[in-house]
């Protein structure tokens, strides 16, 4: 008897054990599975916010840059302070290869295009300028007619011409020839420091009117043919002569021809700019001036570009003009 109870109390006792065993492990179970949906709970709350910022950035840079380009609110162009460019235009701006040069000019894209294509070895940088200078369009066919006179910038050539009455004020005589009073000033330093280091010059020729040019480029044509003249001589209206601003010079020889054989020629070609003169004709110059090289014609364009030219190794006004002062 004492036996069975005793079996029975062990048995009892041991599916206690076992019990206490199950209901551990049911817990730890339970435990487990509350960590893990914990966990993934946290992880859905993770990447929902990641998403929502994700989307928070991606709509702040759209806001800015549709701000920065000024796209309008009806379409149909951006708006650039108060001009709106229609798409067109904008679609070729960006198409362009010669938008990013500084002098770039939108309305002339395709007289840029016409220019490379007949002159393909050019560089985008020439292509500009040079058609900004009109140096595409034939010479003398393509006037612009200059006005005003007191600005020492003034560019007269074949592409610009002064009208037929054109007379600067303020000519005065320098060695029995008139010139605007800050040019002739101008040459009359040049002139004296020269002739302290010993270098003569003189002014042979100033101002023209434009009915001298007419007689003078006449007379040539009496005895030569136009093309040849048309490359020494400008036809009336078209001379730097007419601004009052340019001179032809003699060193210690006479004759405008003989000038770059002298002493006087290389004193001048190094010094001049330091008076505001540039050597307006050069040789490497010939096909952007139309004239052939005259080392005796000068012209006064003021100190600043002189100088600005010479620095920036620039040895055609045309150029410098088409660049820095349109
Ligand atoms: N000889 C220069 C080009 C003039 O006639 O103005
Ligand atoms: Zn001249």
């Amino acid at each position: 008897m004492v036996n069975d109870v005793k079996g029975t109390l062990t048995v009892e006792k041991e599916q206690n054990t076992q019990y206490d065993a199950i209901l551990r492990e049911q817990k730890a179970l339970i435990a487990e599975k509350r960590k893990r949906r914990k966990r993934k709970k946290q992880l859905v709350n993770m990447i929902t916010i990641c998403l929502i910022l994700l989307f928070a950035c991606i709509w702040v840079i759209a806001f800015i840059s549709t701000k920065d380009k000024g796209v309008s609110s009806e379409g149909g162009g951006e708006n650039f302070g108060n001009t709106i460019i229609p798409d067109d235009v904008l679609e070729i701006n960006e198409l362009s290869p010669y938008r990013d040069i500084p002098y770039y000019k939108e309305e002339n894209e395709e007289r840029y295009n016409a220019y490379a294509e007949i002159n393909p070895q050019m560089t985008k940088e020439d292509v500009v300028w040079r058609v900004n200078a009109h140096q595409d369009k034939d010479k003398y066919e393509y006037d612009v007619e200059v006005s005003g006179y007191d600005d020492p910038t003034i560019i007269v050539n074949k592409y610009y011409k002064v009208p037929e009455g054109y007379k600067p004020p303020d000519l005065q005589q320098f060695d029995g020839q008139y010139l605007r009073k800050d040019t002739g000033e101008a040459y009359k330093k040049m002139r004296d420091d020269a002739r302290r280091e010993g270098y003569r010059i003189r002014v042979v020729s100033g101002y023209r009117t434009v009915e001298y040019q007419k007689n003078l480029y006449n007379r040539y044509l009496a005895t030569d043919t136009k093309e040849n003249v048309d490359r020494y001589s400008a036809r009336p209206g078209y001379s730097e002569h007419h601004t009052g601003m340019a001179m032809d010079i003699f060193g210690s020889r006479d004759g405008l021809r003989e000038f770059e054989a002298t002493p006087e020629y290389e004193w001048v070609k190094n010094n001049c700019y330091k008076y505001g003169f540039i050597i307006r004709y050069l040789k490497e110059t010939e096909d952007i001036t139309g004239y052939e090289a005259e080392p005796w014609h000068l012209r006064y364009v003021g100190v600043e570009v002189s100088t600005d030219m010479k620095e920036k190794g620039i040895n055609s006004f045309e150029e410098y003009h088409a660049k820095y002062l349109e």
